[in-house]
């Protein structure tokens, strides 16, 4: 194929050279006239290892050059790969000046009669509505209603680590490729034959929401670990060793466990011990700002939880939740987010019945007891059976777990509040 390349920096020379290497023909752009200068005189603009090498072969072999202007070299491209900077504006948003400015450069290059559409993948980090919000209306107002027949605009992610950024080109941990329809790009999937890292075909918004997450995600495990460290060290406890031990636990601290997005955290050990350690962090001055925030982010999703769980009902309505323990199949209420929200419910003037068969009132004992007698006065009496529960017009069906696949009832009144779709 033949590939352009938008933005010669850190993202950019690293996909140009790896993609000639490949066999591809690689056009760079970049307004900087030192990278193209570097480029076409077969050296790398950034320092990364193995890169060099890369682009001087490439060079050399007639499979990658540079220039500044772009004029009518897209003509015979396939797909063109942008990948300007987003630093940061003064408002902390990204500022968008480099992709509107190459926007309107490609846009400006397409030509009318060009015999194929031109795949334009994004590759610089972008939040969610970017496409279709910004750099899409240039295409229109450049392209007019051809633009439709001219251009495929996707969204495609960049995973590479500076200092590795070789090998994680060439050897991804995933693929993804965001559309305007959602349907796959084929001409982007296909500079990915042979690769075996797995294609996710999404929507352009997925497709710009997944740095965000990528990113937010790796500086919460660095924040963490640096706070544990710099607990540790107040303590005099190992932070070496703690770290060993730490990611020996795959099933439960490094692997997928805890990430999907749905109820808050609750039970009778994470908030009390969360909270406990929050109370290290204070008496030690170790300043653990994350763990600070931890239970303050629950009660904030708790009230979110609440906002969806009565949207639309008409005041006093009756409502039903499913699930009150913590965990389904047990009857331990003990900061269960499903007694908060009950609570809430009553509060707000709705009639709530509860339907949880694990747990029976006459059969609590204890904390446990003394938990929901405290948070929950009367709840005894909301507790319903399941013909009760499958009978009564219920206005809505809260589906704290999944106990409601055991009710037959109207699905339309379900809301899952178990996972956010
Ligand atoms: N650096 C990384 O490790 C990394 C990894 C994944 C994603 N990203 C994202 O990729 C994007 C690029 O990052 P980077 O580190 O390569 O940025 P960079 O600043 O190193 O490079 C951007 C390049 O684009 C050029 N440029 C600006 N306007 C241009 C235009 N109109 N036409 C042609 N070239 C133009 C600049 O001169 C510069 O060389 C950013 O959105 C970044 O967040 C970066």
């Amino acid at each position: 194929m033949k590939v352009a390349v938008f933005g010669l920096g850190h993202v950019g020379s690293v996909a140009a050279g790896c993609l000639a290497s490949q066999g591809h023909r690689v056009v760079g752009f970049d307004t900087d006239p030192a990278k193209v200068e570097a480029i076409n005189s077969g050296r790398s603009p950034i320092v990364e290892p193995g890169l060099d090498a890369l682009i001087a072969r490439a060079v050399t072999a007639g499979q990658l050059y540079a220039q500044a202007d772009v004029s009518t070299q897209l003509d015979d491209c396939d797909i063109a790969m942008v990948c300007v900077g987003t630093p940061s504006a003064e408002d902390g948003a990204h500022d968008l000046h480099q992709i509107v400015e190459v926007s309107r450069s490609i846009a400006g290059a397409i030509t009318p009669n060009r015999g194929h559409k031109l795949t334009i993948a994004y590759r610089s980090t972008v939040r969610p509505g970017t496409c279709e919000d910004v750099i899409l209306p240039i295409y229109r107002e450049c392209l007019g209603e051809a633009a439709n027949d001219l251009v495929e605009l996707v969204h495609h992610p960049e995973f590479l680590r500076e200092a590795q950024a070789v090998d994680d080109f060439l050897d991804p941990p995933r693929i993804v490729i965001g559309t305007l329809d959602g349907a796959p790009s084929q001409t982007c999937a296909a500079l990915y034959e042979g690769y075996s890292a797995p294609i996710f075909h999404v929507g352009i918004r997925e497709a710009e929401m997944t740095k965000f997450m990528d990113n937010a995600w790796h500086a919460t495990k660095v924040t963490f670990a640096n706070e544990i460290g710099r607990l540790c060290e107040t303590l005099g406890v190992s932070a070496r060793q703690m770290h060993a031990m730490f990611i020996a636990d795959t099933r439960l601290n490094t692997g997928p466990s805890y990430l999907r997005p749905g109820a808050p955290f609750g039970g009778s050990c994470l908030p009390k011990d969360v909270r406990a350690l929050r109370q290290v962090g204070r008496e030690t001055g170790a300043d653990v700002r994350l763990v600070d925030a931890l239970l303050d982010s629950n009660e904030a999703h708790k009230r979110h939880q609440l906002e969806r769980a009565t949207a639309g009902l008409e005041p006093g309505a009756h409502v039903l939740l499913v699930g009150l323990a913590f965990k389904r199949g047990t009857d331990d209420l003990r900061e269960s987010p499903q007694v908060d929200l009950a609570r809430s419910l009553v509060e707000r003037g709705f009639r709530v019945d509860i339907f949880d068969p694990y747990v029976e009132p006459g059969r609590l004992l204890g904390q446990n007891l003394r938990y929901v007698e405290a948070h929950l006065p009367g709840f005894a009496g909301m507790m319903v059976d399941k013909p009760v529960a499958e009978a009564r017009p219920y206005a809505r069906v809260l589906a704290g777990n999944k106990l409601v696949e055991q009710l037959d009832i109207d699905r339309s009144k379900v809301v899952a509040l178990c996972t956010i779709p």
